[in-house]
């Protein structure tokens, strides 16, 4: 794979006027319990590393890519011999990984073991959603059960370290890689991050099953400028602490082990040889303890962005921000011990830098246990209860955007249906992006999960349009993608008639439109938003023949379906089910499953629309954020937060508990929730708030706490919503650090980001209340 382009105060408002110390107002990490005590693994470690010579401590600040494609088998079998590279990434044969343990461990001086990294991303060999629809779960606990699941086929396998979460915030439908994360929000981005690291790590470093957490891309990834993956990132202060560093911090705070730096500049300084994002914020001020990781190459790249002068230079830069380990690209162990020997950077930096890398791996265990065993392996992957917990995650995550006059459920008695798309029955698909490991032929698509339900039903099956993504993409050798079957202009019209002929012949057509999985995720951003191909015409030609439609998009990012929404009458958004896609898709089209996924992304209507997200400052006229455009409606075509049911509910109006807010007093906010209909399911209660005035403008609205509830036919449930003050501070532009000003706040409780169920409270506070809780 060719990465080369981967590359807190009392004063100004008087005594109410409090102050949070960034130190203090951010919580403290709290260490997370390992299998061996972090006093015992530092112990070791720095005995370890007293042992060492030069050479073999920048070794263990190596990480190697694996697989022949990368490096030739001979070569990674002497690196690990000789200990040139305490570390690989990109194998996944539990063989192969025992060889090139064994030949560490016997071979070299010092008996060191390896770590495996992988992009564990949304599964292993079974493949659950991808990370935005794990988010569209709303559901931290099934986030966590669902990655502890590919936590444990992974360190099955002997990988030791997952590349992920994946936690930047995207604010822009064209950035490939939003469907690696959490999406817009800051609050939702930083549950999911904790459930994931919790979900990667298990209770504690080294417990059994689990593997490391590698949080990345730290920071900023997601702004790229126009949504061009690996472009540079501007972005204030305001924004970088109040959205888009929370759920880096949460991660830390969730105890999370590594860190990988991200390949762009932020407001002009790479973030691999960002001493201040890297050292400053990340070690001195949230007190991570752990590994930073660099991504692909991006040491090496320190001098393509014109930042170092040389590799040297970029191995020496990199290394003084706090880069502990070099992914892919060599420059430390080319250019740090003449460094050192020149003075350039101390020995003592790189023992600093050393450090965590031994101690993770012999928190992970790795010293009493290097080898795994290859027929766990082989019985633990792919197992019915991997399966299972994939299709229910699938179940958890599709949003069922439309369902006029209750299209869906469709009833089991329909006697024949027309399954066309490109997506319906394309395995590798429906898997979706970061699926590398995945077995294509374990996924069942929505046509086979469809023939297995309704065995009675007939069920015609057919692409009528294909789509390319027509330019390569760095995945290419990895998963190499699907050739097309319909090339002359006769064949594909061919095609286009054979589905309407099956469409006209069916009770009910089922579109599985969208994007192929090469067109999202790294290297795959897009300037437009629309189904690609000749996609929009089929949906129109198919709609217009006057029979039931139901739209199922699989996508990796929110599409252009401004038509769609008008015209077809049921649209269910199922983002890459993955391995189980199919059967989770069945489920929910006939009932056996109720939608219950909510958007963790803003929809736009356009591609030009973006960036769009609900969060932003009020401005002078807010009457008018719909009409800021003369040529389209500015407000979104499905707002963040939204998601339909197969269920009715009802809410109470909102009931303050604790209308007076203070540190130690934590916002309750109280409601019913009835579920009106017959149908057994579940909603997520939203509460937003906004502060009214201060010392700076703060967003229209802020998601603030979220519950997902489950719900009996009639049931109704009082649901309290809690927010502690801390959660209402704020990174002030103005004083330029955390703070907590009193005054007087919007609170909504509702199902979206747009409910209009509306109370208020105040926040009252003394400095001495603060700082008590600061400590
Ligand atoms: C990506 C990382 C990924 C790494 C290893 C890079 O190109 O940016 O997210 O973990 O490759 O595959």
């Amino acid at each position: 794979m060719n990465r080369q382009v981967g590359p807190l105060m009392k004063g100004l408002w008087g005594v109410f006027l409090l102050v949070l110390l960034p130190t203090l107002s951010l919580a403290q990490p709290t260490a997370a319990p390992t299998s061996m005590s972090d006093a015992e693994a530092t112990q070791r470690a720095n005995a370890l590393l007293r042992r060492m010579t030069l050479a073999e401590k920048i070794g263990q600040m190596e990480q190697t890519a694996g697989q022949p494609m990368y490096t030739p088998s001979a070569e990674a079998d002497r690196l690990a011999s000789s200990g040139e590279s305490g570390n690989f990434l990109f194998f996944t044969d539990p063989v192969r990984i025992n060889e090139l343990q064994k030949l560490a461990v016997t071979k070299t001086r010092l008996h060191i073991p390896l770590t495996f990294g992988y992009d564990v991303i949304h599964g292993f060999r079974t493949i659950a959603p991808i990370p935005l629809a794990m988010a569209s779960s709303w559901d931290p606990a099934l986030v966590t059960r669902t990655t502890a699941m590919a936590a444990r086929e992974a360190r099955a396998a002997g990988i030791t370290l997952a590349f992920g979460p994946m936690v930047d915030i995207a604010r822009d439908a064209r950035w490939g890689r939003i469907m690696e994360g959490a999406g817009e929000d800051p609050y939702l981005g930083s549950r999911m991050a904790a459930a994931q690291v919790r979900g990667f790590q298990g209770d504690y470093i080294g417990a059994p099953g689990h593997i490391l957490a590698c949080v990345k891309h730290f920071a900023g990834y997601g702004a790229a400028n126009g949504g061009r993956d690996y472009d540079e990132t501007d972005i204030s202060d305001e924004l970088l602490w109040n959205v888009y560093l929370p759920p880096f911090h949460a991660a830390v705070k969730a105890g999370a082990a590594t860190f990988m730096s991200a390949y762009q500049s932020l407001n002009g300084v790479p973030a691999t040889g960002n001493a201040w994002l890297l050292r400053d914020v990340l070690r001195n001020t949230w007190g991570f303890k752990g590994a930073v990781l660099s991504d692909w190459d991006s040491v090496k790249s320190l001098q393509t962005h014109g930042f170092a002068s040389s590799a040297a230079d970029a191995a020496i830069r990199a290394a003084r921000a706090g880069v502990n380990m070099e992914m892919t690209s060599t420059t430390y162990r080319d250019h740090l011990p003449e460094a050192v020997k020149k003075g350039e950077i101390s020995e003592a930096t790189i023992d600093a830098l050393v450090l965590p890398i031994l101690k993770l791996k012999y928190q992970m265990g790795l010293f009493a246990n290097p080898y795994v065993d290859v027929e766990r392996f082989r019985r633990e992957t792919g197992s019915p209860e991997q399966r299972r917990a994939a299709r229910v995650a699938a179940e958890q995550t599709a949003v069922l955007l439309r369902n006029e006059n209750h299209l869906l459920p469709l009833s089991k008695s329909l006697r024949s249906i027309a399954v066309i798309g490109p997506l319906a029955d394309s395995k590798l698909d429906t898997m979706g992006s970061w699926a590398i490991h995945g077995d294509r032929r374990d996924t069942v698509t929505v046509a086979d999960g469809l023939r297995q339900l309704l065995p009675q039903t007939q069920i015609a099956v057919t692409k009528g349009v294909e789509i390319e993504r027509g330019s390569p993409t760095i995945f290419d050798e990895q998963v190499p993608p699907e050739k097309l079957q319909f090339t002359t202009p006769a064949e594909k019209k061919a095609e286009f008639d054979r589905a309407l002929d099956l469409a006209r012949q069916a009770d009910v057509s089922i579109l599985v439109l969208g994007e192929a999985q090469t067109m999202s995720g790294e290297n795959a951003s897009r300037a437009r938003l629309s189904l690609p191909g000749e996609q929009e015409k089929l949906l129109q030609a198919v709609t217009a023949l006057g029979k039931p439609v139901v739209l199922v998009l699989m996508t990796g990012r929110p599409l252009d379906i401004s038509w769609a929404a008008e015209h077809v009458p049921a649209i269910l958004n199922i983002w890459y089910p993955g391995t189980e896609g199919g059967h989770a898709v069945a489920n929910l089209l006939f009932g056996e499953a109720n939608p219950s996924g909510h958007l963790p992304v803003t929809w736009p209507r356009e591609a030009g629309q973006e960036p769009l997200f609900y969060n932003y400052k009020l401005p002078q006229n807010p009457e008018n954020t719909a009409h800021r455009y003369w040529d389209l409606t500015s407000s979104p075509l499905y707002p963040f937060g939204y998601g339909l049911s197969y269920s009715s509910f009802s809410l109470s109006n909102v009931a303050v508990n604790s209308p007076q807010v203070k540190p130690g007093t934590p916002l309750r906010a109280t409601v019913t929730l009835r579920n009106t209909s017959r149908v057994a399911g579940a909603q997520v209660v939203q509460l937003y708030v906004h502060q009214r005035a201060g010392g700076a403008s703060r967003p229209n609205r802020e998601l603030k706490a979220f519950e997902k509830v489950m719900l009996a036919p009639g049931e109704s449930r009082d649901v309290t919503l809690t927010v502690p003050a801390q959660e209402l501070s704020y990174w002030s532009p103005v004083l330029r650090h955390q703070v907590l000003e009193p005054g007087t706040f919007d609170v909504w409780v509702g199902f979206d980001s747009t409910t209009d169920n509306h109370a208020t409270f105040q926040v009252t506070a003394g400095l001495d209340d603060m700082t008590a809780v600061a400590k």
